[in-house]
């Protein structure tokens, strides 16, 4: 019988061979093209370990053949959500927001964006506080498409709820402007202001599949720090759907480690990980 994967001194509540470890990374890059690395047998193990316990399964076999059997089964979205990993932050990687007042301003049409990997919603709100600071009003001509694959992390996004020290380091009038303190049973935490929320509209979307059912034009799209978890035919592939869903003058925004350049020539770099569509460039 294989050995269980992890240092063999551990003691595990429940078995997880090698053999398993290499079907759950089948599954979810076949899934949600996450292309899981050799060494996250652990990550695996803890995080689908409580799918386990919440079904009362005793076995990672049993959990993956019953996933398998079922396609259209709704653990798939138990699966897939624990196996999402959702870091982000308000204003993470802070460069991309002044660009993007920029180019907002210098727009004669309303704001389309589109954040495709939006997580627990700090990236959206990050946009949306940049565009109303841009037009100096909390009801600016903007529209902000906020998608994520993960339906818990989305739940968390629409409903708008911060800890107090997720927003510590924002200046304390954006704080004042964009945020209501909670009170009695919800002090320690913040509310993001209803105006601030209704600029955005939260969806589930996962970006491997073949339909997306949204449509553009967007004059941005920020795909941040989600390409590193796809391999490069599958970036190349999400690649081009973006193309023809951003105007011709319109900018990608990637993460600090996201390389497009080696993926694609349909964009060309313009900024510190800023893209345009090379039509857009072209005389
Ligand atoms: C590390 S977070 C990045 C969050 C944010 N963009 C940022 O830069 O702070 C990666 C997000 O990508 C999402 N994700 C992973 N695979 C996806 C897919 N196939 N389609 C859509 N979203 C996906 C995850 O659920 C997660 O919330």
């Amino acid at each position: 019988m294989a050995a269980p994967a992890g240092s063999a001194s551990e003691r595990k509540e429940f078995l997880f061979t090698p053999a398993d470890f290499e079907r759950v990374r089948r599954l979810i890059y076949a899934r949600a093209g996450i292309a899981l690395g050799s060494g996250k047998h652990e990550m695996v193990y803890s995080r689908l370990s409580r799918r386990l316990r919440d079904l009362g399964l005793s076995s990672f076999e049993v959990y993956l053949a019953a996933l398998e059997a079922d396609p259209n089964g709704r653990e798939w979205e138990q699966f897939t959500n624990a196996l999402t990993t959702n870091l982000t932050s308000f204003f993470r990687e802070s460069h991309h927001f002044p660009i993007l007042a920029e180019h907002a301003k210098a727009q004669s049409e309303p704001i389309e964006v589109w954040c495709c990997a939006s997580s627990t919603g700090e990236e959206p709100y990050s946009i949306a506080i940049t565009l109303c600071e841009a037009f100096g009003t909390l009801t600016p001509p903007v529209r902000i498409l906020a998608t994520d694959i993960d339906t818990q992390v989305l739940a968390r996004a629409e409903a708008a709820i911060y800890p107090l020290d997720r927003v510590s380091s924002l200046p304390s009038e954006q704080l004042k402007r964009y945020f209501l303190r909670g009170k009695g049973p919800q002090s320690g935490q913040v509310r993001v202001r209803p105006e601030l929320r209704r600029l955005i509209t939260f969806k589930q979307l996962n970006l491997l599949d073949d339909n997306w059912s949204i449509k553009g034009p967007f004059q941005s799209i920020f795909c941040r720090n989600v390409m590193i978890y796809f391999d490069k035919p599958t970036q190349g592939k999400i690649l081009s759907r973006f193309a023809p869903l951003l105007n011709p003058q319109g900018l990608l925004f990637a993460g600090h480690s996201e390389n497009l350049s080696f993926v694609t020539t349909e964009f060309s770099l313009i900024g510190k990980t800023v893209y345009q569509p090379t039509r857009g460039l072209r005389r």
